[in-house]
């Protein structure tokens, strides 16, 4: 009655959610599985930014709950997102659910699960489904176990739950709720026991992560607490590579893009969400910057690291986007040349002020700008790529890839390489010749040094070396 399965949907926030769940249950002695047959609890982490997303889930819930009927001791639930969301309303459709988790109670479904389990051995009542979607104080304090059963060269560290801005689309700050930061010292303590356990790479999460702390942690020598954060991981032994994701363009201080020239272990990619190209469609999204400012910012960091990798979040079809609004917004495409994007389909999300808004686009014509703006993407990732054909690349070995004999790794510009390698080299920064580039992957082989001269000269070259 003790093995788990955590099917996880949504964003990287969600991921980090999941694994400290499965740290906690394991901790409890409930035993993790990563085949949802071999469970006898299903747990569903779910996401509730787009429709899609959940019913995605939903679907998933109605095929576990067949299931169900037939195993009686079969347990399921539903975390996160989705459950903080649609609330109770969720058990009229599925009323098979055992446990119903919002997103400020992740750390209680170790007791939770106990208690279902014990009043199965009849050892207590049986429970209605158990649900609880309250909010905590310092909950965002508890995302903090991880799972070690695996080197994890790369990790995710929360390092704050919420966000406090308004932006019209988006029900996050509806399930995530206010922002609430953890202190430095417990980030940074988590950043040491990882590094201790084989971890080289972290990346750093919160949906604002450049208002980290600013109403609990004050400013010194001008500097912010994010990058005051970012300056004691710096100082972490065995890490060797820092990311964030996301930060906002408002906020986007000096401060910030100085990091990326003082900080030798921060990364040159940056992503940094942007939605749309049009001023017009900035403000009725209630995005409190203008294109203007944001290239500003990409600017400023070109500046500060040559080689800079952006990446962005775009949504078309935002309710009035008109084809000039969507033309700038491949403007600006051009104009930055991102290096990845993530293109999303307006969604509409009942209870957020876009929902109501009038002049709401046709799924085809979300469609077609959407496919327009993948097709763009392409091209300059392939583009990008090829300037990388020849030149070597200092790659972090993650471990084997999921196809072939190769192995996988990620330059410091977040592109993932492909290349003959060995297990004891996992964990480890090498050196990559690259040969061959898809608009996504990088395919080359290790360099040792001294051995291939005339490729470590133009490395040297490189700015981003
Ligand atoms: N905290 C992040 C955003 C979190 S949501 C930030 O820095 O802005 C992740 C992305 O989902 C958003 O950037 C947005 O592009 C997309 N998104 C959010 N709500 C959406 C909706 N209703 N429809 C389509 N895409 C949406
Ligand atoms: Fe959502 Fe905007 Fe916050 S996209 S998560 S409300 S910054």
């Amino acid at each position: 009655m003790n093995r788990v399965y955590i099917k996880t949907y949504g964003c990287q926030m969600n991921e980090r959610d999941s694994e400290a769940v499965g740290a906690m249950l394991r901790n409890r002695g409930y035993s993790m599985v990563y085949d949802e047959f071999d469970a006898d609890v299903v747990l569903l982490n779910t996401c509730s930014v787009r429709d899609k997303a959940e019913q995605k889930a939903i679907g998933k819930t109605g095929y576990l709950a067949k299931r169900k009927r037939q195993e009686p001791g079969f347990i399921l639930g539903i975390m996160g997102c989705m459950a903080q969301n649609r609330g109770i309303e969720l058990l009229d459709r599925l009323p098979d659910l055992d446990l119903l988790v919002g997103t400020q109670k992740f750390h209680a479904v170790p007791d939770y699960l106990d208690r279902i389990i014990a009043s199965r051995k009849g050892l207590g009542p049986r429970p209605a489904t158990l649900v609880d979607l309250e909010a905590e104080e310092g909950s965002q304090n508890t995302i903090r176990e991880h799972l070690h059963q695996e080197r994890k060269v790369s990790a995710y560290v929360s390092i704050m739950q919420g966000c406090n801005m308004h932006c019209t689309f988006c029900i996050v700050p509806k399930t995530r709720g206010p922002e609430r930061a953890r202190p430095i010292t417990e980030i940074v303590e988590e950043v040491e026991e990882l590094a201790a356990s084989g971890t080289r790479e972290v990346t750093l999460l919160g949906q604002i992560v450049n208002s980290y702390g600013r109403r609990e942690i004050p400013i010194r020598n001008r500097k912010s607490p994010f990058v005051q954060l970012l300056e004691k991981i710096q100082e972490v032994k065995g890490i060797e590579r820092i990311r964030f994701t996301s930060p906002h363009p408002v906020g986007f201080k000096p401060d910030l893009v100085d990091a990326f020239r003082n900080l030798s272990k921060l990364c040159e990619y940056v992503h940094l969400p942007v939605q749309s190209g049009s001023n017009r469609v900035l403000k009725r999204m209630n995005r409190p910057y203008s294109v203007e400012r944001y290239l500003k910012i990409v600017e400023a960091l070109r500046d500060a690291a040559p080689g800079m990798y952006f990446s962005t979040d775009i949504i078309v079809g935002f309710p009035g986007e008109t084809e000039a609004d969507f033309r700038a917004t491949c403007r600006l495409f051009d104009e930055v040349a991102f290096d990845m994007a993530y293109i999303f389909k307006y969604s509409t999300r009942s209870g957020t002020p876009a929902a109501t808004m009038p002049d709401q686009i046709p799924r085809e014509v979300k469609e077609r700008r959407n496919q327009h703006l993948l097709r763009k993407l392409e091209g300059i990732s392939l583009a990008r790529n090829k300037t990388l054909e020849g030149t070597i690349e200092e790659v972090l070995v993650e471990g084997k890839a999921r196809h072939g004999d190769l192995y996988r790794g990620r330059t410091r510009g977040y592109r993932s390489c492909l290349f003959p390698a060995h297990d004891r080299l996992v964990g480890q920064l090498v050196k990559v010749k690259i040969s061959r580039v898809t608009p996504s992957t990088l395919y080359g082989q290790m360099v040792l040094k001294g051995v291939d001269t005339e490729a470590v000269e133009r490395m040297r070259l490189q700015p981003s070396f």
